[in-house]
């Protein structure tokens, strides 16, 4: 079943046209990637989705209920949870409290202590130094207790918007772990991501954006063999080389 549906939205930034026709669906269930290089307006998509930003033309639909025009924090009841680009973590604060923050929609302390637990289950990095300063730990780790802040709030639609971006390769793959994890629990995941063959490869369906349009859609693994894309976005063999030599 359908349970998102953004339908041809627009947007710009005063007279700066960031999105000319966005048009994408999220299935229940599934993982879905956005693609596209620099300010192909991926990020301006993920907020008008989130409830962040209000299309100037077009509509989001979530679970066929408009979405689009509510403030984020009832698009979030609703359950869609972005975790935004760059992270956003409090610094000055530690990991316990970026994590209770997250619990927007809950007031019961004990449910909250419940969520808590989980995460840390999920995050031994996390529960180890839960009461030092978040601005502490490593990007990488940052962007662990980025997407377990996102998960507090219990969405059943996950906006993740470059998750690896800035992280080195080898807290890469357990980030696409991660997601693989979050996606066997069952709440859906729109991942924007420039690693496009990471993502690719936990997505059972991709689009790709360019200058604020949907250029491409398609099956994850048709998109993987086109060769538009891997001359585009998945550097053929030059990554693969690299790799090897790293
Ligand atoms: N606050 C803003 N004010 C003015 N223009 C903006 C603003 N935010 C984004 N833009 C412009 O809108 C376009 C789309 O930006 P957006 O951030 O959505 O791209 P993106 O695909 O997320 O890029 P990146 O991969 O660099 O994160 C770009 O041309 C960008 O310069
Ligand atoms: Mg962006």
């Amino acid at each position: 079943m359908t349970e998102l549906k953004v339908n041809d939205v627009h947007y710009a930034y005063g007279g700066a046209r960031a999105l000319n026709g966005v048009s994408l669906e999220v299935n229940d269930g599934s993982v879905v990637a956005l693609l596209g290089s620099n300010g192909a307006g991926k990020t301006t998509t993920a907020k008008l989705i989130a409830g962040a930003l209000t299309p100037s033309k077009g509509s989001v639909l979530y679970n066929n209920e408009t979405v689009s025009g509510l403030p984020v924090h009832q698009v979030m009841r609703r359950g869609i949870v972005l975790v935004p680009e760059g992270r956003q973590i409090f610094a000055q604060m530690s990991i316990h409290e970026n994590l209770v923050m997250g619990a927007y929609k809950e007031n019961d302390r004990g449910r909250i202590a419940e969520l808590l637990e989980q995460r840390y289950e999920t995050f031994p990095r996390l529960a180890e130094r839960r009461n030092q300063l978040a601005g502490s730990l490593s990007g990488g780790e940052q962007q662990m207790l980025a997407i377990a802040r996102g998960l507090m709030g219990e969405p059943r639609l996950l906006i993740l918007d470059e998750p690896s971006l800035g992280i080195m390769p080898k807290l890469v793959q357990q980030i696409f772990e991660l997601i693989n994890y979050i996606a066997a629990s069952g709440v859906s995941i729109l991942l924007i991501e420039q690693n496009a063959r990471a993502s690719l490869e936990v997505a059972s369906y991709a689009y790709v954006l360019e200058k604020g349009r949907i250029i491409m859609e398609g099956a994850s693994s048709t998109m993987l063999d086109d060769a538009f894309v891997q001359n585009a976005y998945l550097g053929a063999d030059e990554d693969e080389e690299l790799e090897e030599r790293l």
